[in-house]
C-alpha cells in the first residue's frame, strides 16, 4: 500500500512520467484477496489452476511417451486398435467428465453465495458511471463524493449502480469481481474489507478514449473513522478562511466553475463535473489519474487536456496570481 504526502507544491506541468507514478492504493489483484468475494473466486481461481495444470503434466507425459513409442509390427495392429479405443474412452468421456463436473458445481455454489442478499446492517451505497469517472452517493445523507468509496471495514456496503452515458463495469480486485453499470438499469455488487485499507479499482468494460484513467479508491476505514468521514462529507463546505482563498472562491464564480461543479453551501450547483463540496481531502484527481497536490491541481485546472485527453472539462485561461486563489480556495473544501 502506498502512501499519500499531501506535499504543497507549486503548480506546475504535468509530465508523463509523473502520470506514470501517480496512481494510488494497493496493487488491484485478485490473487491478494481482501475481500469475501474475491476470497472466494480466489479459491475457484486456484482450483482451475490445479486442475488444468494436472492435465496439462498429463498430456506432456503422454506426449513424451508416444514420442518415443516404437512403430508396432503388423501383428500388434490389433491390439493397438483395441488400446487406440480405450484412449479415447479415457481421455475423451472419462477425464473431462472428471474435471468439468466438480469444477461446474463448485462453480454453482460459489456464484450462488456471491449473489447473497447483504446483511442487515448494510451500508448503502450508489455509483453512478461517467465518462470518465465515478460519482458516489450515501443515499439518506447529502454526502457525495467522486472516484472514492468509502467503507466501513468488516462490514458489507450494497453499491447499487448505473450509468449517465455508456456502459461501465465496476472492478476491484482485491474485493470482489466485475459487474457492468448500465444506463437506465441498475446492478448491484456487495463489497466490504476484512483489512482497513485503500484498494485500487478500475473500469474494466472499454468506454471511451479514457477507459484506462477512470479508477478509483475503495477506503476501508474502522467503524468509527468511517462515520467520522460521512459526517464531514455530508456536510456543507468549509467557507474560505484565508483573504486569498476567498479571492479564489470569486474566481470560481467568476469563471462559471459552478456551472459545472457543485459545492454544497454555495451557489455552485452544477452537475456535469464531480461535487467539490470537499475536494481538499480528496486522494487523487481525474479519477485516481494523478495524486491531489497543489501541483496536480493546479496543472489539471491549467489544462487537464493535457493530462486526460478527451474528459469534459475544458483547459482556462486563468493568469498566474488567479489561479494560485483559486487553488488555496479550492484546497481549503476538506
Ligand atoms: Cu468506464 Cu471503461
Amino acid at each position: 500500500m502506498r502512501s499519500h504526502p499531501r506535499a504543497r507544491r507549486p503548480a506546475g506541468a504535468v509530465s508523463a512520467a509523473v502520470l506514470a507514478l501517480a496512481s494510488c492504493g494497493s496493487d488491484p489483484s485478485t490473487l491478494s484477496p481482501r475481500g469475501t468475494g474475491a476470497r472466494e473466486i480466489a479459491v475457484l481461481w486456484w482450483v482451475m489452476f490445479a486442475l488444468g495444470t494436472a492435465v496439462f503434466a498429463l498430456v506432456v507425459v503422454l506426449l513424451v511417451r508416444v514420442a518415443r513409442h516404437r512403430r508396432p509390427h503388423a501383428d500388434e495392429h490389433r491390439d493397438d486398435e483395441r488400446s487406440g479405443h480405450r484412449w479415447i474412452l479415457w481421455g475423451g468421456v472419462v477425464l473431462p467428465v472428471v474435471v468439468v463436473v466438480p469444477l461446474s458445481f463448485l462453480t454453482l455454489v460459489i456464484g450462488e453465495r456471491l449473489a447473497d442478499e447483504p446483511d442487515g446492517d448494510a451500508v448503502e451505497i450508489e455509483v453512478i458511471g461517467n465518462q470518465f469517472w465515478w460519482e458516489v452517493r450515501y443515499p439518506g445523507t447529502d454526502a457525495v463524493t467522486a472516484n472514492e468509496i468509502h467503507i466501513p471495514v468488516d462490514r458489507e456496503a450494497r453499491i447499487t449502480m448505473t450509468s449517465a452515458d455508456v456502459v461501465h463495469s465496476l472492478w476491484v480486485p482485491s474485493l470482489h469481481g466485475k459487474v457492468d453499470l448500465i444506463p437506465g438499469e441498475e446492478t448491484e455488487i456487495v463489497l466490504d474489507a476484512v483489512e482497513a485499507g485503500t484498494y485500487e479499482g478500475l473500469c474494466a468494460e472499454f468506454c471511451g478514449i479514457q477507459h484506462t484513467h477512470m479508477r478509483l479508491l475503495v477506503v476501508a476505514h474502522p467503524e468509527d473513522e468511517f462515520e467520522e468521514w460521512l459526517a464531514r462529507e455530508a456536510g456543507q463546505a468549509r467557507p474560505p478562511r484565508t483573504a486569498e482563498a476567498r479571492a479564489g472562491g470569486q474566481v470560481f464564480d467568476d469563471v462559471g466553475c459552478g456551472s459545472c461543479h457543485t459545492v454544497r453551501g454555495t451557489d455552485a450547483v452544477g452537475q456535469v463535473g464531480p461535487d467539490l463540496t470537499h475536494i481538499g481531502s480528496r486522494l487523487t484527481l481525474g479519477a485516481n489519474t494523478i495524486p491531489n497536490t497543489r501541483g496536480h491541481l493546479g496543472g489539471w485546472i491549467a489544462n487537464s487536456q493535457q493530462i486526460k485527453p478527451g474528459n469534459r472539462m475544458p483547459p482556462s485561461v486563468l493568469e498566474g496570481p488567479e489561479l494560485i486563489a483559486l487553488l488555496e480556495y479550492l484546497e481549503g473544501l476538506e
